[in-house]
């Protein structure tokens, strides 16, 4: 039974309201039903700080106090903080800056940064990190939020900061001195935050609104905490969905038993495997036909992980849901497990997947799932002609992708008896397709919306609850919402695939001549993603260097663990840690100078990439060769920023307590996948001049919104305040496969571009028509304006209003599609800068700085906002973060208490260059930047905990007690 309400009276943001609220509910739960809805949830046990609000004037997590006890309370939320129009300083300071990326976390810091502001108007860098500190964020690195907490201050303590920009400079040749602004040697060895420094080549042409640090197009309403997110959101008749998930890590369901749960009042469905019927589908959201195998059924009757899915629930209230899951009984015949992936290859393991309906199981019997092989050249007759021979071992954990807004959904049928599926997700359509033989609805009956997110990094790349969901509407005919708790995203979603990378290199001189690459992927339960991740591990693995005798062999390998799939990095990060750790390994051996070694054998411009065509992304791919880098300029750059000669120098021979190192590592990543990846986008003229860009790439927080705007306002000659941006809904946008694979501005962008080219084509005409001029190619589009070489013009308005209106009447409207050929990678140089404490193994990292070849930035500040969010990532996974289970598979920190992601005051100075090149495929010569961030932080430190110990380690995470346990052996 639940307890009657009780009222409460409190100020909320300045406005007396009484509440009614149940004795038990949390603050966060009543704000919420009361609209508050920039209040955010994203754990179970106060841990995240996003439902962070300030009570009395102080911060408070609204999770973890009761409603009841704020009687009197004066309360501040976000939609509090501005006045009318006007914004508070701090909202319009994130705005500015970049501080906002999905924006979920963003009510929670602002509100944080006001209780300190409120008291302190001159707060120090460790101040303003302190403060941030209780509301994690795990989008962007916290570098633009400590800059716009400084940039508030100032503002309200009535300066005037200049506009916020980045630094750009002409990049130098080779034979030049390279100035590099004096703050970016950190020699005051401060972490204050510095604006991205753009380098530029002198030929590269000038552009209006590419290139600019535009504010996102979706800053102003997530500054403000308006109701955009999935959960934002309430229908009439809403049942709250919940899973029942196993208490096993392998067991078959002998007998199931709802019908307790089902009587309980207020329960209107119960669905088990029984209820529904076996489709065998595969959970990834990629192209059609996606890569087997087709492992999972909705509802099954044998559990494979603790957390897989046993049951669902729809009820009037998440209490009344939780406690129908208590009352489901069922019986499971517990099975044998195995948790190591190399056990589970052996012919005595359990077999995982012995199921008859199956098919693309590489080897069902011994748990691998895929087996992969690839060579060029004649590897063999390479080894044994090499002067030397290295090999080495690595190992990297399972992470979690810990987006700070879970997976929620919500279905729903519409006035048309269609379906709707209101998601957080990063793929709407491929979810369309691969929802719809799962409740037997055709396409055409199902739309899918995807509203603002609350960040993915793959995870959502992913159907993992809206089959789910969608059943339950069927079942009830009623709106139903659906949310994984924060346990249920560590046992229940998706994670990235431990590895274990063997590297064996053969070297003559100083050239790698021969590699072979034996890689074990462990996939958990499913193999969603199992080929394509693995696949591009092998392939970024052993082209960094491009050896031309080069040999991929690959298991991947069912375990009964949660299942991997795509997270940012896919693959490739794993594997660049791997061959960056041994090529310093072989350099340091053979005494040659690293960068050096490692100059003389990275891919350069014109090389063929010789594995790109035998290991395609799941299937074979195409010739490629690199047409752009600028990966010499950047390991240049990061050198002289870093000093890192002079600093090899001097920590030679270090003695003591606390040992300095420095380190580098290279890598490289794609954009997007070579001749499969297709995106479209429409725009469309209004009356006033504008336009709508309509697309169905997946702004995730990312910011393509905002650049793929600004290439459409680059090409039509307008501001970018003049493109109203839509994403992504598939009845109203055309098809894009989604964001991942590193693919938006490169491919979306690629169709953006093309569809605005139309539409200029089309304003010229129509321009020429009005103006009675004979070429309209001869006519000039700039500043809202077609002018003719005579000096005549007519406003862009003017074109709309006739063309719809007046003169051979017609929609200006455009649709393009585009694909590539090509996944140019971008390059990066990563440095790192370390102190150990050789006592207790503690790392403490002193500076992160990544120099990156992204092509043409298409926006400075959400560029480096990707790069500095990556590098907290992959700090992350160096240093801390690792899921872990028993021997029986259970799960040892399936929370934010134990498995610890960076917080704001335990960031290092982090720090972004970018060094612009023209790839001539991208759109304004663009490649991505979204994934290469990651790949270059784990290796970074491992060579600088060399360089400090001595020591290799061939192992992250970087735990104090692994680094102790390494450094006493
Ligand atoms: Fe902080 Fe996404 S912007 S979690």
């Amino acid at each position: 039974m639940e307890s009657p309400n009780v009222e409460i009276t409190a100020t909320i943001n300045n406005v007396h309201r009484t509440l009614s609220v149940s004795p038990d509910e949390s603050l966060l739960a009543a704000l919420r039903r009361a609209s508050y809805f920039s209040v955010k949830a994203g754990c179970d046990d106060g841990s995240c700080g996003v439902c962070i609000v300030l009570v009395n004037g102080k911060p408070v997590r609204s999770c973890k106090i009761k409603a009841v006890d704020m009687n009197g309370a004066a309360i501040t939320t976000l939609e509090g903080l501005s006045q009318d129009d006007n914004l508070h300083p701090l909202q319009v300071a994130f705005m500015n800056t970049g501080a906002i990326q999905c924006g979920f976390c963003t009510p929670a810091q602002i509100l944080s940064a006001k209780a300190l502001l409120d008291h302190n108007l001159n707060p120090t860098d460790d101040e303003i990190r302190k403060a941030l500190n209780g509301a994690l964020c795990r989008c962007t690195g916290y570098v633009r939020g400590v800059d716009a907490v400084q940039r508030a201050a100032a503002m309200l303590r009535g300066e005037k900061p200049a506009p916020y920009t980045h630094i750009a400079q002409i990049l130098p040749e080779e034979d030049e001195s390279l100035d590099l602004p004096e703050a970016f040697y950190r020699r005051d060895g401060s972490r204050n935050p510095l604006p991205p420094l753009v380098f530029t080549p002198r030929d590269m042409s000038q552009t209006q609104v590419v290139g600019k640090p535009e504010i996102k197009v979706d800053a102003r309403k997530l500054a403000e905490g308006r109701p955009v997110f999935t959960d934002d959101f309430r229908l009439e008749g809403m049942l709250y969905g919940a899973l029942l998930t196993s208490p096993h890590a392998h067991a078959r369901i002998l007998r199931i038993d709802a019908s307790k749960a089902r009587a309980l009042p207020g329960v209107h469905a119960v669905l088990t495997h029984e209820d529904i019927p076996r489709i065998k589908y595969a959970s990834g959201g990629q192209s059609y036909p996606q890569p087997p195998p087709y492992d999972q059924v909705s509802l099954d009757d044998k559990v494979r992980h603790v957390g897989d899915r046993v049951a669902v629930v729809a009820a009037e209230t998440p209490g009344i849901a939780k406690q129908a899951l208590a009352l489901i009984e069922v019986d499971y015949e517990v099975l044998p497990i195995v948790v190591d992936p190399e056990q589970a290859m052996q012919e005595s393991a359990p077999v995982i997947h012995d199921e008859p309906d199956t098919e693309g199981i590489h080897d069902a019997q011994r748990n691998i799932v895929h087996h992969i092989e690839a060579e060029v050249g004649n590897v063999n007759q390479a080894f044994a002609e090499a002067e030397h021979v290295f090999e080495g071992t690595y190992r990297t954990p399972r992470q979690q992708h810990v987006h700070l807004e879970p997976h929620v959904c919500i279905t729903y049928w519409d006035e048309d008896d269609r379906l709707v599926i209101r998601t957080s997700t990063q793929v709407p359509f491929h979810i369309r397709r691969m929802v719809a033989p799962l409740i037997d609805l055709p396409v055409k009956r199902i739309r899918v919306i995807k509203p603002r997110i609350g960040g993915g990094f793959g995870n959502k790349q992913e159907m993992i609850l809206e089959d789910l969901c969608a059943l339950l509407t069927l079942a009830t005919r009623q709106p139903i919402r659906m949310e994984y708790t924060r346990t249920q995203e560590f046992t229940s979603s998706r994670n990235r695939h431990a590895n274990i990378i063997h590297y064996k290199v053969g070297v003559t001189g100083d050239r790698v001549t021969a590699a072979n690459l034996y890689l074990i992927g462990d996939t958990g339960a499913y193999g969603a993603h199992a080929l394509t991740v693995n696949m591009v591990g092998g392939f970024k693995g052993l082209t960094l260097y491009n050896p031309p005798n080069a040999r991929f062999v690959c298991d991947v390998v069912y375990t009964n663990t949660p299942p991997a799939g795509a997270f940012r990095g896919y693959g490739a990060m794993q594997c660049q840690y791997g061959i960056e750790i041994l090529m310093e390994e072989i350099a340091t051996e053979l005494g040659l100078n690293v960068s050096d070694f490692k100059r003389n054998n990275w891919l350069k411009i014109g090389e063929n990439m010789h594995l790109s065509k035998a290991l395609g992304e799941g299937r074979e791919g195409t010739e490629q060769s690199l047409l752009s880098s600028g990966l010499e300029q950047c390991v240049r750059i990061g050198l002289q920023a870093t000093d890192f000669e002079a600093k090899r120098r001097s920590h030679r021979g270090q003695r003591g307590r606390y040992c300095r190192g420095i380190g580098m590592a290279v890598v490289m990543h794609g954009s997007g996948i070579a001749d499969l990846d297709m995106a479209a986008a429409t725009l469309k003229m209004n009356d006033d001049g504008s336009f709508n860009l309509l697309i169905g790439a997946t702004d995730l927080g990312t910011g393509s919104d905002t650049i793929l705007a600004q290439i459409a306002a680059e090409v039509l000659g307008i501001p970018l305040k003049d493109v109203i941006v839509y994403s992504s809904d598939t009845d109203f946008t055309p098809f894009d496969k989604g964001a991942y694979a590193s693919s938006t501005t490169y491919i979306s962008g690629g169709a953006v571009r093309k569809a605005a080219l139309q539409i200029k084509a089309m304003i010229l005409e129509h321009a020429a028509l009005m103006l009675d001029y004979p070429e309209p190619s001869n006519l000039k589009l700039e500043d809202r304006r077609v002018i003719a070489p005579d000096g005549r013009l007519v406003t862009l308005s003017e074109v709309a209003l006739s063309s719809l209106h007046q003169q051979n009447q017609h929609q200006i409207m455009a649709t393009a599609s585009h694909t590539s050929p090509l996944s140019p990678p971008p390059t990066a140089a990563q440095f790192a800068e370390i102190v150990v404490d050789t006592e207790t193994g503690h790392i403490d990292v002193e500076r992160l700085l990544m120099v990156v070849d992204c092509g043409r930035v298409i926006n400075p500040i959400t560029a480096a906002g990707q790069v500095e969010g990556g590098m907290t990532q992959a700090l992350g996974f160096a240093l801390t973060e690792e899921m872990l289970f028993d021997q029986d598979g259970q799960p040892l920190n399936p929370n934010l208490v134990k498995y610890h992601i960076p917080r704001a005051a335990e960031m290092p100075a982090t720090d972004v260059i970018f060094v612009q090149t023209n790839e001539p495929s991208g759109p304004f010569g663009a490649k991505s930047v979204a994934e290469i961030s990651i790949d270059g932080v784990a290796p970074a430190i491992a060579s600088a905990l060399h360089d400090a110990t001595g020591v290799w380690m061939r192992e992250v995470p970087y735990t104090s007690e692994r680094v102790k346990a390494a450094l006493h052996e």
